[in-house]
């Protein structure tokens, strides 16, 4: 008799957005976006059990902030299971997940389409389903627009709405310092805050089509910290600093001990620090903890691989 998949072990990223220029509202109600996503070492472990026939999908969370992770059918782990059951013709998506987190909750980091990709390699690989890249890339898309770079991982320019992804050829290994924020904003507030913004005059009008800066990509391409650190941007930060401006503490900080650069990760709460070297890092980490800036703080190289399988247990 072959032997069936009892459990599969996958692990996926945490991403940060070296550059978010977000366009106008679309008629879909999504922002046209010009981003380089960055996945970094921070990382949820998804495992997935093969469990009896009918049983649905289950799940249970431990790991940082884990009880504010929903375990029903709004948990995008789940709702990746579900969607890859009804592709593949399954009658029920038959898992029991149990997700460690390492990736900050409501975080502006993708933990939850970490989870999404996560779980569907997870499935895949656990029905024996087979299903292509080009497959995977289109149901996460469905699941978020932050999906699919979870389960592409390394440095990609995003557009569309974030979903449409060319791999950078980026040099270098980069070393961050990541700062957490308590009370996580919500994602659609945040965009609805820069487009109330935008109508006050408040902040600068979008340009009509988004693009990624020149600069930017020339660092990349060279491997060049410095450059990097400079052209860092986020246009949703202002937004995301209105709504939370404790945040302003911990980018200050980030300034006196001298981080080559510092933005508030996506739609934030959690800041990010490029910082020079490890020995800044630990320094730059010190002072934020000290400070009182952050609830909890990391530091994490990128870029680093998508949701990969890491183990698969037979039976
Ligand atoms: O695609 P996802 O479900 O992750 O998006 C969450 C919310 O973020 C959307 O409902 C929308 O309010 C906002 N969003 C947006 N433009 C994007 C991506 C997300 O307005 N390109």
């Amino acid at each position: 008799m072959a032997a069936t998949t009892e459990a599969v072990i996958v692990r996926a990223p945490a991403k940060i957005n070296l550059e978010l220029r977000v366009g106008p509202v679309r008629e879909d109600g999504y922002h046209e976006l010009a981003t380089v996503f960055h996945a970094v070492a921070l990382f949820d472990d998804l495992t997935a059990r093969a469990t009896a026939p009918g049983a649905g999908v289950s799940i249970t969370v431990d790991g940082i902030q884990a009880d504010e992770v929903p375990t029903d059918s709004s948990n995008l782990a789940v709702k990746a299971a579900e969607l890859l059951a009804a592709h593949i013709g399954l009658e029920s998506a038959d898992v029991a997940f149990e997700l460690r987190k390492g990736i900050p909750v409501a975080g502006g980091m993708a933990g939850g389409s970490a989870d999404a990709a996560a779980a569907l390699v997870a499935c895949d690989a656990l029905w024996h389903a087979g299903l292509d890249r080009e497959t995977l890339h289109e149901l996460a898309a469905q699941l978020g627009s932050d999906v699919p770079f979870s389960l592409l991982g390394g440095t990609a320019i995003g557009g569309g709405r974030g979903e449409v992804l060319t791999p950078v050829l980026a040099r270098g290994e980069y070393t961050w310092v990541i700062a957490l924020a308590d009370h996580g904003l919500s994602t659609p507030g945040v965009y609805g805050k820069i487009d109330a913004m935008r109508a006050a005059g408040e902040v600068a009008q979008p340009t009509p089509v988004p693009e990624i800066d020149d600069e930017l990509m020339a660092a990349l391409r060279a491997g060049d910290a410095e450059g990097l650190g400079r052209t860092l941007h986020n246009e949703l930060q202002p937004a995301a600093l209105a709504l939370a401006p404790h945040l302003e503490k911990a980018l200050e900080i980030g300034r006196k001990v001298g981080a080559l650069g510092g933005i508030v990760s996506g739609s934030g709460p959690t800041t990010v620090f490029l910082a020079r070297d490890s020995s800044q890092a630990l320094d730059l980490a010190v002072a934020l903890t000290a400070s009182g800036a952050a609830v909890d703080v990391r530091r994490a190289t990128g870029p680093v691989p998508g949701a990969r399988l890491v183990e698969s247990i037979r039976g």
